[in-house]
């Protein structure tokens, strides 16, 4: 009689389990990031944060598999980015979209989201507008107001008077450029001139002319990290401001870790604002770059787009579990507007209003560690910044 009853009973959690995975769907997640050309590193990164989250936390939802299916946008690139973005939806059938490294990429995503009925995670680019384009996009990155906003009145403090802007002409600059303007001279200073360079400047000797020319006494700068960040911190080095008394000021962008071996001594002393740092001291922070530098390969080659994905995934694993696993955008969105969790980077909100992280932002300074390697040292840290966005400009 027990036999039976125990048989039964098996056989009804089989029959129960089969049920359950017939109705488990395979939930495909599109990644849209530059996987080749200049800026692969970054996209690698990417990688490196999607495929640590799925390690330590699986690899399906409630029963739904997850896929992952990656596309290359090597550059910024509108057109091609909405093209991407098209097929993952139509072809691949896709029910999220994440990555996106560049804001001209992102806007030109986001109008198609609507009638795709599929929401956007962004993980990198940080133009402050770009929520307000669709209502299905969320973005675990950062803004440039957001990381520049704290080094205004850094810059005063440090006895600045007469401050120079040179960022990339195009979202995340100009926002860097008006953010810092904004702070610094709330904090009694004056921007005597502002730079705009093309997104291809290369060189950059001329621009540290005019810098030098400008009788100020502290430099802000912003450009999209990857070759223009490397190349413009070695020429601020190697054209003697650095040297001179023009102080440096930027948001990490421009002393991402992975370019720190290749700047060595040029970076060192730099002080940047950001909200992530690999060196970042906490338990999250360690099993995160163990295991995002196990996927990367090298772990020198880690950097802040890792925790963009990172948390990126953890924004869509939240939405599919919302959904159960049915494409439904608007209550896969809903489910994470004021969410909050402790990421790598520190404790974090997704602000119900904008769909956009709160977070801390750090004051850093590149310096040598006992093992000869250089990092970003944190200074001092700034709780819980919303991003001030559009009230900035
Ligand atoms: C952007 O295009 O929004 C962007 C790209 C690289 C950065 C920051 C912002 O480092």
């Amino acid at each position: 009689m027990k036999a039976t009853k125990t048989l039964l009973g098996v056989a009804i959690g089989a029959l129960l389990m089969g049920s359950v995975s017939a109705m488990a769907e395979t939930v495909k997640v599109g990644i849209i990031g530059p996987f080749s050309g200049p800026f692969a590193l970054q996209g690698k990164n990417f990688q490196a944060g999607v495929e640590a989250y799925m390690a330590l936390n699986g690899k399906s939802v409630e029963g739904n598999d997850i896929e992952v299916i990656y596309r290359d946008l090597p550059t910024a690139n509108p057109a091609q980015a909405r093209a991407l973005a098209q097929e993952l939806v139509v072809k691949d059938k896709v029910q999220y979209l994440g990555g996106v490294y560049f804001t001209p990429d992102a806007m030109a995503i986001t109008p198609l989201l609507k009638q795709a009925n599929t929401p956007l995670v962004i993980f990198n680019a940080a133009t402050s507008a770009i929520m307000n384009t669709s209502p299905l996009v969320a973005r675990t990155s950062f803004t440039t107001a957001q990381t520049t906003t704290p080094l205004g009145q850094v810059a005063f403090d440090d006895g600045v008077k007469m401050a120079i802007t040179v960022v990339s002409d195009y979202g995340p600059g100009i926002d860097a450029e008006n953010a810092f303007k904004k702070a610094f001279e709330a904090a009694g200073g004056e921007v005597v001139e502002t730079i705009r360079m093309p997104m291809n400047t290369t060189d950059f000797s001329p621009i540290m002319q005019r810098v030098k020319d400008s009788g100020a006494g502290g430099l802000f700068a912003f450009l999209p990290s990857g070759p223009p960040t490397l190349g413009f911190v070695k020429a601020y080095n190697e054209t003697g401001l650095k040297q001179g008394n023009i102080k440096f000021f930027a948001p990490g962008d421009l002393t991402q870790e992975s370019d720190l071996p290749a700047l060595g001594e040029a970076a060192e002393g730099l002080r940047t604002s950001f909200h992530y740092s690999v060196s970042h001291d906490s338990p999250e922070n360690t099993k995160f770059v163990e295991a995002a530098g196990k996927a990367i390969g090298n772990p020198e080659q880690l950097s802040f787009p890792a925790v963009g994905a990172y948390d990126g995934m953890h924004l869509i694993y939240k939405m599919i579990e919302a959904a159960d696993g049915k494409q439904d955008a608007q209550k896969a969105i809903d489910a994470v507007k004021g969410l909050s969790w402790t990421s790598p980077r520190g404790p974090v909100t997704i602000d119900p209003e904008t769909r956009h992280i709160t977070q801390n932002i750090y004051l850093r300074e590149v310096a040598k560690g006992p093992d000869g390697k250089y990092y970003n040292k944190k200074i001092k840290t700034f709780p819980n910044q919303k991003d001030p966005g559009l009230a900035t400009q």
